[in-house]
């Protein structure tokens, strides 16, 4: 018997295959709906993904018009301008590139003075836009999506959360140095990312192996968040051969 939440593992050679292939996933969402709603992360992984996208609307092979979309995260206390906001990282990356309407871009507002507020209104705002079609999500190397650190709950929301050290370790190579890197992000929620109707969790290079072995097949268990994906119906991984070396396939 086959399990029909088993999730779709595609393996490519490497980081370029898997950005490619990632991008035909959400090329082929944008293309079965005009105005699909798409779910963003930052961070480095998915910069070869939205290279791609930009190509193929640069080349008029991809329209944006019709898109919305919402990013998973954003730091607190970090504005449009700062070059390390992920406001930011989405206009250099891609908004500033495609056809996209701005007032159809939403990325958390980490200036935002009433958080509290705030998260909830962002939540509605994805629920009027019709819910999330595609969710692209990275991994932490501590299995964290977005910036849901171990111990998240299956059903959390939006909200403001502390990074632990292992994150601002990481992000740190993105900063001058760790003391700059902020202490709290605002997050969509486990719950939030599970509501969308399809997910695409994208890993490449070997630092990533134990962690997505351990969210593949290990236990569901908050202490690897990303191992709360496996019930979703609709959740795939695009993994290059080092992110994969761990699995049992
Ligand atoms: C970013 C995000 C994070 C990253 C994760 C992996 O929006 O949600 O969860 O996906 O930290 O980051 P990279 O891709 O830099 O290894």
């Amino acid at each position: 018997m086959t399990d029909s939440t088993a999730p779709t593992i595609v393996v490519s050679a490497g980081p370029d295959e898997a950005a490619c292939c990632t991008a035909d996933l959400i090329t082929e969402s944008m293309r079965e709906n005009h105005a699909a709603v798409l779910g963003l992360a930052t961070g480095g992984t998915p910069v070869g993904v939205y290279r791609q996208l930009v190509e193929r609307c640069r080349s008029g092979k991809l329209d944006f018009s019709g898109v919305t979309t919402f990013n998973l995260d954003e730091y607190v206390g970090l504005g449009p301008e700062h070059s390390q906001s992920y406001r930011y990282f989405m206009q250099q990356q891609l908004f500033d590139h495609v056809n996209i309407l701005a007032s159809n871009t939403h990325v958390p507002d980490g200036r935002a003075t009433d958080i509290e507020s705030y998260v909830v209104e962002y939540e509605r705002q994805i629920r009027q836009a019709g819910g999330i079609d595609l969710q692209l999500l990275g991994i932490g190397n501590n299995g964290h999506i977005a910036f849901n650190e171990p111990g998240s709950a299956i059903d959390s929301r939006t909200r403001m959360v502390a990074l632990t050290e292992n994150t601002i370790d990481a992000n740190s190579r993105f900063f001058e140095s760790a003391d700059l890197v902020p202490r709290s992000a605002i997050t969509m929620g486990i719950g939030t990312i599970l509501e969308s109707r399809r997910i695409v969790l994208m890993a490449t290079g070997k630092a990533k192996a134990a962690v997505i072995k351990a969210a593949i097949e290990g236990p569901i268990d908050p202490v690897n968040p990303a191992s709360l994906l496996q019930q979703h119906p609709q959740l795939t991984f695009v993994l290059d051969q080092a992110a994969a070396s761990g699995l049992n396939v």
